[in-house]
């Protein structure tokens, strides 16, 4: 298998961590990795804010169901979407889910490269914790979070996923 391909079904989510920070040089290699993703007539609409700082990490914890991963990671970093500036004028249509989605993915498989961990935790569409994140981090009108990537050095070990599945490929057409 090329390696790059096994690199791709080595991501696992990650829940424990080390008590260890992500160096700055760590951060901003994610970063670049989350804005090298497709997105729709390229308008790259994401934003991300990078939280480190304990106190923001445990108001951020207080708020999601899945808080005490939030709370065992060094680094949350919150993948957020401009609306207005994923809209296409044409039809009217917003693309800013599927192009952050995109952004999460990136880092998410940059990760392991670094040899950091990290866990997708939605925010999105659920709309109470959306406003509740959006009130902890200051984010203005119109600038939406999608999820929060909590990431820091493994505290634990996973094997490769092997969600490959016959049935759920179908050539030419749909058949069951
Ligand atoms: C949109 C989305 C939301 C998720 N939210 C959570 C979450 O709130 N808490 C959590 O522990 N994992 C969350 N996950 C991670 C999934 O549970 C995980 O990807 C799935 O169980 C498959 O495991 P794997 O990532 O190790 O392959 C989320 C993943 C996605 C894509």
């Amino acid at each position: 298998m090329p390696e790059r391909i096994a690199w791709i079904l080595q991501r696992r989510s990650i829940r424990e961590f080390q008590n260890r920070d992500v160096e700055k040089e760590k951060i901003k290699l994610l970063l670049q990795a989350a804005m090298a993703a497709p997105s729709a007539r390229n308008r790259q609409p994401w934003h991300f804010v990078v939280v480190t700082d304990e106190e923001k990490r445990t108001q951020l914890a207080d708020l999601h169901p899945s808080g005490k991963i939030i709370r065992r990671a060094p680094l949350t970093i919150v993948v957020c979407g401009d609306v207005e500036a994923s809209r296409n004028t044409q039809t009217g249509l917003c693309y800013w889910t599927q192009d952050c989605s995109a952004a999460m993915e990136n880092l998410l498989l940059a990760a392991p490269a670094l040899d950091l961990g990290a866990v997708w935790l939605g925010v999105h569409p659920t709309e109470d914790r959306e406003e509740a994140v959006m009130e902890v981090l200051k984010l203005p009108e119109g600038i939406k979070p999608l999820g929060l990537a909590c990431v820091g050095y493994p505290g634990e070990k996973k094997e490769p996923n092997t969600y490959y599945r016959e049935d759920k490929v179908h050539y030419e057409e749909f058949r069951s």
